[in-house]
């Protein structure tokens, strides 16, 4: 899908969205949900987001938007080392409406650390061999 949106003329791909789930109430045997599926987000899908930016990484030349469960700076890291050039963020709002203020900052801060002096200096840069 990637590969097609960059083929189109992309400039960007952004992922991922949601993945669609369900939750029964077994007490009514009814959906919990009123449309019976729905988008699960949040920390339960970043483990799929991250394998997904690492494949469309080497599959792509256009920049990667990454997301999926994004709650600090170690996890915002994580995404641009598997080759995200951005990070969004969304669930974590819902918990704490500053969040990406504060992922920003712990960002800043690992670099500062790490003496990471340019983010670029960490896009795809995870270490497999
Ligand atoms: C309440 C809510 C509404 C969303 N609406 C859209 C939407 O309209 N279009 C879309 O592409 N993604 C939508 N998403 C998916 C988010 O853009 C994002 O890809 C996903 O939630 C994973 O990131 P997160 O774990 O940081 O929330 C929505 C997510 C949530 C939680």
């Amino acid at each position: 899908m990637a590969r097609a949106a960059e083929d189109a003329g992309a400039d960007a791909v952004s992922l991922i969205n949601t993945i669609t789930g369900m939750a029964i109430d077994i007490g009514t045997r009814r959906p919990r949900l009123a449309n019976i599926t729905g988008g699960l987000s949040g920390p339960a899908v970043k483990p799929v987001a991250l394998r997904m930016v690492w494949e469309v990484y080497r599959a792509v030349k256009v920049p990667i938007i990454g997301m999926g469960g994004i709650m600090n700076g170690r996890d915002s890291i994580e995404f641009i080392l598997s080759g995200a050039t951005a990070v969004a963020v969304g669930t974590a709002h819902f918990i704490n409406p500053v969040a990406s203020v504060h992922v920003i900052e712990e960002m800043e801060n690992f670099m500062r650390e790490k003496g990471v002096t340019h983010i670029k200096n960490l896009i795809g840069g995870l270490i497999t061999k």
